[in-house]
């Protein structure tokens, strides 16, 4: 069963009299107990559609589209059923360096607490509930007692999951959980997420790096400058890509291409307040042609859909 649909999704930020174009037109579909991850280069609208969907966004405003939660809009919820609802409780995020910004002050225990009395779980036994969170992160209750700066990198992610994973939501959007840690503690959090998945989790996987993707998900989108140049199963996409943006991170991805010499893309994505016209990649692509310049179709692939129009 589809758990989650994006369709068709456009964000902006307006910074002074300019419109960023974040996300522009994004369609996908996660099915139960299933793991998407998101992949492309810093600035590419990555976070901006995993907050979009869980109705965080600081200072953008969704323009148009729609999320789909078991067929039911979530963005034409209000505020508060929202919240009452769905966030935390069907949908939780993994921010984005969330790991950085645990409060000094407050003992994890308290921070815990203060997540469970936002929603109203006051009468509940709330350790038997922490209790639940961080034996699934692998953590033990004597965490409880300790501030931020006590724990280690790896431990302070696994707190951050634990706290996202606290009233059980069916869909954990997880936003470059491995970065900023060490590759002995990325496996850690890498297997973790596969075990969530096992247990029953869907799971969107947001990463620069198509490496950290292809180890925890069943599909991939890759984006490019707010859109998805291409979608499809991992292993279709791994073995034969078909966007040209696909083709050069791949070819840029140590993890996958194993010995061959790495080839680094050049320029860089477009400024996402005047995108071109046509293709966004246009400027990069090695197999640009005239017609390129016009908005290039999506076409179906064998479980997904490319957008270019050397597939047309
Ligand atoms: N709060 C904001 N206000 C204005 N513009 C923003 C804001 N957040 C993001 N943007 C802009 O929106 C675009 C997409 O940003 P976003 O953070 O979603 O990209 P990303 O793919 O997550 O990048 P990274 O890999 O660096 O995390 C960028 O051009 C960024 O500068
Ligand atoms: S549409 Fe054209 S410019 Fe864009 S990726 Fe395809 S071939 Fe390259
Ligand atoms: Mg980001």
């Amino acid at each position: 069963m589809t758990a989650l649909s994006i369709k068709d999704l456009k964000v902006q930020y307006k910074i002074k009299d300019k419109l960023i174009n974040a996300v522009d037109g994004v369609s996908l579909s996660l099915e139960d107990n299933e793991s998407i991850g998101i992949v492309g280069e810093s600035g590419c609208g990555k976070s901006t559609l995993g907050l979009s969907i869980i109705r965080s966004l600081s200072g953008g405003k969704i323009e148009s589209g729609d999320v789909l939660l078991d067929n039911k809009s979530i963005l034409t919820m209000s505020e508060e059923e929202f919240g009452k609802k769905v966030r935390w409780k069907e949908i939780s995020m993994i921010f984005q360096g969330a790991m950085n910004s645990l409060d000094p002050v407050f003992s994890i225990k308290q921070q815990f607490e203060e997540i469970l009395k936002e929603h109203h779980h006051e009468n509940e036994n709330h350790l038997e509930i922490i209790k639940k969170s961080l034996d699934s992160v692998g953590l033990p209750m004597s965490v409880l007692d300790k501030f931020p700066h006590e724990l280690s990198g790896g431990m302070k992610q696994r707190a951050v999951i634990a706290m996202a994973l606290l009233l059980r939501p069916k869909i954990v959007i997880a936003d470059e959980p491995t970065t900023a840690l060490d590759v002995l503690v990325q496996a850690q959090i890498l297997s973790l997420l596969k075990k969530l998945k096992k247990e029953g989790m869907s799971l969107i996987l947001i990463s620069h790096d198509l490496g950290i993707i292809s180890e925890v998900s069943d599909k991939v989108g890759i984006m490019y400058a707010g859109k998805i140049a291409e979608f499809g199963t991992m292993q279709d996409v791994y073995s034969n890509p078909k966007h040209p943006y696909t083709q050069a991170l791949l070819k840029s991805t140590p993890k996958i291409r194993g010995g061959s010499d790495l080839i680094s893309l050049k320029g860089n994505p477009p400024n996402l307040a005047s995108p071109p016209s046509g293709c966004r990649f246009y400027d990069r692509c090695p197999q640009a042609m005239e017609k390129c310049r016009k908005e290039p179709p999506t076409i179906k692939t064998k479980a997904g859909y490319v957008s270019c129009w050397l597939y047309e």
